[in-house]
């Protein structure tokens, strides 16, 4: 009885926020030394939403050390930077730019953050990119984010 209900517990967790053995929900981490953890970020169609959650390990301030998780195109990315280094402090992001998918706040360390977005308008092995948009991070915070 109690192995039965171990078992239905258990495939209950593994089955949540995955599909196909793919993580819908994903955390990335950003630290004081201008990187994220991750460089690539890989999620499954069959995901019918995903949200990432962003962890800032280190321990510098917003305005110092300030991070975001922004998601747009690769080919929108360098053009939504220089509009987020336009906007300007606190968030380094433009408002309500449709060029932007899906965007957390910008957080200091210790802090978290996360977004949660519909991948239906997005395509399937899109050339899309994730980065920072605090001025100058996203030369070394960026990665691929892939949709299979
Ligand atoms: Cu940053």
């Amino acid at each position: 009885m109690r192995t039965t209900f171990t078992i239905f517990a258990l495939a209950g967790w593994m089955l949540c926020g995955t599909a196909n053995g793919q993580e819908c929900e994903q955390t990335i981490e950003g630290n004081d030394a201008l990187r994220f953890n991750l460089t690539e970020v890989r999620v499954s169609t069959s995901c019918e939403q995903v949200t990432i959650t962003l962890q800032h390990v280190g321990s510098l301030p917003a305005n110092v050390m300030g991070h975001n998780w922004v998601l747009t195109t690769t080919t929108n990315f360098v053009p939504v930077v220089t509009a987020g280094q336009a906007a300007g402090p606190p968030g380094y992001m433009p408002e309500g730019d449709p060029r932007v998918i899906a965007e957390t706040d910008l957080i200091g360390g210790g802090e978290t953050a996360s977004v949660t977005f519909d991948l239906s308008g997005l395509e399937p092995g899109g050339d899309y990119t994730y980065f920072c948009s605090f001025p100058g991070h996203y030369v070394l915070m960026k990665g691929n984010f892939i949709i299979e």
